[in-house]
């Protein structure tokens, strides 16, 4: 139909038409595409609109016309404005590419501030622990060398009074091997540099020769201990028996160190679907709320002078945190100011 009506106009002023409208499509463009972030299609769509209007124009002229108008296109996005700041066409080509780059650079910065956080508070972790290390090693090793000086300065002559600064100076060094034992123990637990062995083994039997073993600390104090089970068959575990052995000493030693003079520390095991749940249970002094959920922690002691009195460093609980979590197991406890406390934990049942 344009055909049509053009092919009846005069040919003169059809060439008019024609060059006035491409020019006045070309300002409409180039404000368009100037001002407003039009997308190229729109851009193509009034072009190709264009071609067909010089197209009847003349023919000739279409090459030229396209390469003028591609160049045009370039220049027009290279220059593009974009907010107030005319932008290169990269920036404006890449703008998605950059907007990813930017968000991944984002994400990757979030991730290093929490890494730093996290390393600051292991750093403050590593100071804290450097200066309990060196306190609770200072400690003994000042009252050490108060007994040799006071040996020095004449008591090694007085037979009663040398010995017992003697007997002194060895449970002294034999707290101070404890504790450098327990750092070590503790250390490989944290580094994983001391894997779990894990073997078949019967709970009840580890637990007599536990008892055993303590048996003398318990009689200082008269305290009874009592194994109840439910079950005279034995109960096969699947742990590692001599990190199992450690749980059971540092918690029948904690009963006894906490428990009441001439009190009582009973050993409960019970068994659900695949599990044994032992209790560790004394009528001692009890935990206050406040401090229960901190015991854990490394050197943490509720009462500092009556741990230290009893020989206590505040890193037995630590120790067996690290263990039955190194089993996937768990570890609570639920105490009484002045009733005493429940120790409780799960191994996993041999089939
Ligand atoms: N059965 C308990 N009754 C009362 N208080 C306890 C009991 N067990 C632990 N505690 C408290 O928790 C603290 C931490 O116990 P943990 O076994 O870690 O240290 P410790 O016994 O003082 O020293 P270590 O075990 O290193 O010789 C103790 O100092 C004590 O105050
Ligand atoms: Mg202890």
């Amino acid at each position: 139909m344009v055909k049509n009506f053009l092919n009846t106009g005069n040919p003169r002023n059809l060439s008019w038409v024609f060059t006035l409208i491409t020019c006045f499509l070309l300002i409409i463009n180039c404000l368009l595409f100037y001002f407003i972030d039009l997308s190229l299609v729109i851009w193509i769509v009034i072009l190709i609109f264009e071609i067909i209007c010089i197209y009847f124009l003349n023919k000739k002229l279409i090459i030229r016309f396209i390469y003028d108008k591609i160049r045009l296109i370039y220049k027009n996005i290279a220059t593009k404005r974009l907010g107030d700041d005319k932008q290169p066409i990269q920036e404006w080509v890449k703008g998605d590419v950059l907007n990813r780059v930017q968000q991944d650079v984002e994400r990757w910065l979030e991730l290093k501030n929490v890494e730093i956080a996290t390393l600051k508070e292991l750093e403050n972790f590593r100071k804290d622990f450097l200066a309990n290390v060196s306190h609770e090693l200072k400690t003994p090793l000042t009252t050490l060398q108060g007994y040799i000086d006071t040996l020095i300065d004449g008591a090694v002559a007085d037979p009663d009074v040398n010995m017992k600064y003697l007997q002194r100076s060895s449970f002294t060094i034999e707290r101070m091997i404890t504790m450098v034992e327990d750092l070590e123990t503790i250390t490989k637990l944290e580094q994983n540099t001391d894997p779990l062995h894990i073997t078949k083994f019967d709970f009840i039997t580890l637990v007599k020769e536990v008892i055993d073993i303590m048996e003398l600390k318990a009689n200082t104090r008269n305290i009874q201990m009592i194994i109840q089970n439910h079950t005279s068959a034995p109960l096969y575990v699947l742990a590692d028996k001599e990190k199992i052995r450690q749980v059971l000493i540092n918690l029948i030693d904690n009963s006894i160190k906490y428990g009441r003079q001439s009190g009582k520390t009973f050993i409960k095991i019970y068994y659900f679907e695949q599990n044994l749940l032992i209790e560790i249970e004394d009528n001692g002094i009890g935990i206050d709320e406040e401090h229960l959920q901190r015991i854990f922690e490394r050197f943490y002691r509720v009462d500092k002078s009556r741990s230290r009195e009893v020989g206590g460093t505040g890193l037995g609980l630590a120790i067996v945190k690290h263990i039955i979590e190194a089993h996937d197991q768990h570890i609570n406890v639920r105490s009484k100011v002045g009733i005493g406390t429940t120790f409780t934990f799960t191994l996993p049942l041999a089939n």
